[in-house]
């Protein structure tokens, strides 16, 4: 092991958006060869530090070092250029492009340009053999438009370790990944590492951090409160930096009565995706479905919903025959769905917060013909209270939240919805660790007052601690359900996994 020099610093950066002071002084360094974890809750300023850093963002104060010589990034292509890449949180890709293409094809218009000279099928197999080496199974000629959330974080993956030369910041880059797809990730930062590349990986998954980190920075409130060895602090400590105060649990009892049948899904097929699904979900249950990317979860929850028909099968909503094509009726019904990629189908960015809580549900809000605005406020600050939106401005456009308060917005949407039947697909991701704990009692209070929650997850500790069994889908089938007060991540993923043929 060589001792590991310092291949970047930040010091001192401060930042605020119209007067509200988001990063207050904050220092980091991170060395070549090293994995900096990139601590802290939602909203505390993570995201904004490393969009500084890739030339997004200009500080108020503060410098930054690259090999110890200050610089200065106006624009991303000079952090490029200074061989800095990051994996935005909030995917980055051209939508219209193909997978080969958003790889090597940069976001500068300049870069673009020559695409006429470039021979497509080199592009193809050059970007094939790349996504083969991290084992990402993808099609270079997909359009990126065409693919799930986790295919699309590999292309993000992908693009940005081609474009890396000195350091690569991966803000939350295993949210939307399974089990499998994670490891592979791993070994991709390995690799990295060794090649000498200082490697800044933010995430609010605490426990696959044992893996890979070889320091951590902790950032609460726009500032840096800690910062160490990785192995010299404990995950108590580590959410008690975050947080400011010690999380007692983070799976908090629940405390339901099983009840009646509310969702029963008979033979439902949408082929390729899924075939012959059957299962029901009672008042008071949570359901789990477990699988690897690509297993089906996704789609069979949004047909169970409406959203994309199913070819054939059956749906009952309270003992009767469910047929919606229009996800608006499904709400009516009583049947919510909490989509995995809140930007493409869940939030109105542009729109206020309150009116984003409460829009399933406006009705309610409407006396005598019209929407009462003061209504509306109050039941959205309700929302931004119990599940500690931050910051706490009903009239603030959601696009401008965090990633993680975007993701409890929606949430509160779907609260507000008062629905029996909750589908939720990957509830918390890019959720902090005590943000999480807040949902969780959510969910628990929907289940102990007599809704079913069918809930997809990737993160099988999450579904272990909420889920009373636990369905784990393969290629499209159902194929194991588990007690999930009895089984293990072993089981699950032994399920899950696909075997060789
Ligand atoms: N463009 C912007 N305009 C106004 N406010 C912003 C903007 N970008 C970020 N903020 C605010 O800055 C604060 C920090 O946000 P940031 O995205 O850096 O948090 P984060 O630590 O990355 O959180 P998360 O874990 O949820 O991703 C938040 O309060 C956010 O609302
Ligand atoms: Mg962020």
């Amino acid at each position: 092991m060589t001792v590991s020099i310092t291949a970047l610093e930040m010091r001192g950066i401060s930042k605020s958006f119209s007067g509200n002071t988001v990063l207050d002084g904050v220092s980091l360094t991170a060395r070549a060869g090293e994995v900096l974890a990139l601590l802290g809750e939602n909203g505390a300023g993570k995201s904004t530090l490393m969009k500084i850093l890739a030339g997004v963002h200009q500080p108020e104060e503060g410098e930054i070092f690259i090999d110890g010589q200050p610089t200065k990034f106006a624009r991303p292509a000079d952090a490029l250029q200074a061989g800095i890449a990051m994996i935005y949180q909030e995917l980055s890709l051209a939508p219209h492009l193909t997978v080969a293409e958003n790889i090597f094809l940069g976001r500068e218009p300049l870069k673009v340009a020559p695409l006429g000279f470039i021979n497509q099928r080199e592009l193809n197999d050059r970007a094939k053999i790349l996504l083969s080496e991290y084992g990402f199974n993808l099609n270079p000629k997909s359009r990126v438009a065409s693919l799930s959330a986790a295919d699309r974080q590999q292309v993000e993956i992908t693009r940005a370790v081609v474009e890396a030369k000195k350091v690569i910041v991966m803000d939350e880059p295993t949210s939307s990944l399974t089990d499998s797809e994670v490891k592979e990730l791993f070994r991709l930062i390995r690799d990295l590492k060794s090649r000498g590349l200082a490697v800044i990986y933010i995430s609010h998954r605490l426990e696959e951090l044992d893996e890979i980190a070889d320091r951590v920075t902790i950032l609460r409130d726009g500032k840096a409160v800690y910062s160490g060895v990785w192995g010299e602090i404990s995950t108590d400590e580590v959410i008690k930096h975050m947080a400011g105060r010690e999380l007692k649990e983070i799976f908090p009892p629940r405390n339901a009565r099983i009840g009646e049948v509310k969702l029963r899904v008979r033979n439902l097929t949408l082929k390729p995706k899924f075939e012959g699904v059957n299962f029901e979900a009672r008042a008071g249950e949570v359901v789990g479905i477990a699988g690897l990317a690509g297993a089906g979860r996704t789609e069979l929850i949004e047909a169970i919903f409406g959203a994309t028909p199913a070819n054939s099968g059956e749906v009952e909503l309270n003992g009767k025959q469910f047929l919606s094509t229009q996800p608006s009726l499904s709400v009516t019904s009583g049947l919510s769905l909490l989509t995995e990629d809140r930007k493409r189908t869940g939030l109105c960015l542009n729109l206020p917060l309150a009116t984003n809580i409460t829009l399933a549900n406006t009705g309610a809000l409407v006396k005598g013909g019209r929407l009462q605005s003061k209504l509306e406020t109050a039941t959205a600050q309700n929302y931004i209270q119990k599940l500690n939106i931050r910051p706490p401005a009903p009239s603030k456009p959601v696009g401008r939240l965090s990633g993680g308060n975007q993701q409890k917005s929606l949430l509160a949407r779907w609260l507000f919805a008062k629905s029996q039947v909750f589908l939720m697909d990957e509830p918390t991701r890019g959720v902090d660790v005590a943000a999480r704990s807040e949902i969780y009692r959510e969910v628990n209070e929907l289940a102990e007052a007599g809704a079913a929650i069918v809930m997809v997850s990737s993160d099988l500790p999450e579904l272990l601690g909420m889920a009373d069994r636990i369905l784990v889908m393969r290629r499209g089938k159902l194929v194991a359900e588990l007690n999930a007060r009895q089984t293990t991540q072993e089981e699950v993923l032994k399920h899950a996994a696909v075997e060789e043929s």
